[in-house]
């Protein structure tokens, strides 16, 4: 089935065109220029800008699909979790378009996306993964969300360890302010952190002694900004220095994540362990998660595209799949609304 899909939760205008899981088309009109200036994601220009480029994506999307809107079988879109005024544009395009092509609708949670990102097959049928090995964990690392979820079979999640304050992505992207390094900072941080020496400003790891699986990286980005101020009172850094700090901050959070993932590991013995979302696609945590999760007898799984890790629609199509295959109906297409709090445990809107 064709299945066309759309997600804007954030700062990217996404949408993508699927068979089944096959993708067809994978369409992300990025905004970071125009939120750059202002360090961080803007809601409201996030809403105008989506409104501006949701037509032309899907456009763009259809003619790389080599299909007309009425091929489209199934349409999908994300609900939640995300910035409400930015969903409710994906939202209502969404319902417009299976409301005029009397097509069913689909309402898939962002977090579901981006673990599902893992199953998007390319045309030569290549993927991350094949098929979800039950009991298994996975480890969803975005701007906004940094969570161990325990995956017990489709669609019965539970989430085992989050953040109590920062996700990891807000805190690269706040660190690269701090910086004054330019938005995201994520792999802007990773690359300056590739030529930096972690122990020259060593930085503590966060909830090292914390006994749970949970996560916090505010204390961690404190410990940066006294650093800066330490190392120069005025916070201008040089290169060397900016370098040195990057590599610090990335190690203290790659330990802090290997160390959960450690101890989840030790209390829910699985096979699998799949990664998604935008830090994700860092090359340094990937390594160092691949040493812990091979230690402990598990297969480490990602995305093998960054396009797949950062936010994109071919997730949200290849998870409608999976959702439309487990039976997943919207009772009220009509009424679908947008939940920005929305949680990867909920089966989502029936
Ligand atoms: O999943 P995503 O694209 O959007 C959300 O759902 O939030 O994640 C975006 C986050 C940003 O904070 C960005 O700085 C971070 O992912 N990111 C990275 C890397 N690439 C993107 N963080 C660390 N290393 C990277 N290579
Ligand atoms: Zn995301």
């Amino acid at each position: 089935m064709y299945i066309l899909a759309i997600d804007t939760s954030c700062d990217e205008t996404a949408v993508a065109i699927t068979n089944n899981d096959v993708v067809l088309a994978n369409v992300i009109s990025s905004q970071v220029e125009l939120h750059k200036k202002w360090g961080g994601v803007v809601p409201s220009l996030a809403q105008r800008a989506h409104r501006e480029r949701i037509d032309q994506a899907i456009k763009e999307a259809l003619q790389r699909a080599q299909l007309e809107l009425s091929a489209i079988d199934l349409f999908a879109v994300t609900y939640g979790p995300g910035l409400a005024i930015a969903l409710e544009v994906g939202v209502a395009k969404a319902k417009e378009l299976a409301k005029q092509y009397s097509k069913p609708l689909l309402a898939v949670n962002h977090m579901t996306g981006h673990l599902y990102a893992n199953l998007a097959k390319t045309k030569t049928g290549q993927s991350a993964v094949t098929d979800l090995q039950y009991p298994a964990l996975a480890l969803l690392i975005s701007g906004n969300h940094t969570e161990i979820v325990l995956l017990k079979g489709p669609f019965d999640y539970q989430i085992i360890g989050a953040t109590l304050d920062d996700a990891l992505g807000e805190a690269y992207d706040k660190v690269a302010r701090m910086l004054s390094l330019g938005y995201p900072g994520g792999p802007i941080i990773a690359e300056l952190a590739k030529s930096g020496n972690p122990t020259v400003y060593p930085l503590p790891i966060p909830m090292r002694q914390s006994g749970d699986l949970n996560f916090s990286f505010s204390g961690l980005k404190t410990a940066v900004l006294h650093t800066i101020k330490r190392i120069n009172p005025e916070g201008q850094l040089n290169t060397q220095q900016t370098k040195d700090v990057a590599a610090a901050f990335q190690q203290a959070a790659i330990t802090s994540i290997s160390q959960k993932l450690t101890r989840a590991l030790t209390q829910y013995p699985v096979t699998q362990v799949i990664l998604g979302g935008g830090v994700v696609a860092n090359q340094a945590l990937r390594q160092t998660l691949r040493k812990i999760t091979k230690k402990a007898g598990a297969q480490l799984i990602y995305p093998n595209l960054k396009k797949l890790c950062t936010d994109n629609a071919a997730m949200i199509a290849v998870a409608a799949y999976y959702q439309w295959q487990a039976g997943h109906r919207l009772a009220n297409p009509e009424q679908l609304d947008r939940d920005p709090i929305a949680t990867v445990e909920e089966i989502g809107p029936r």
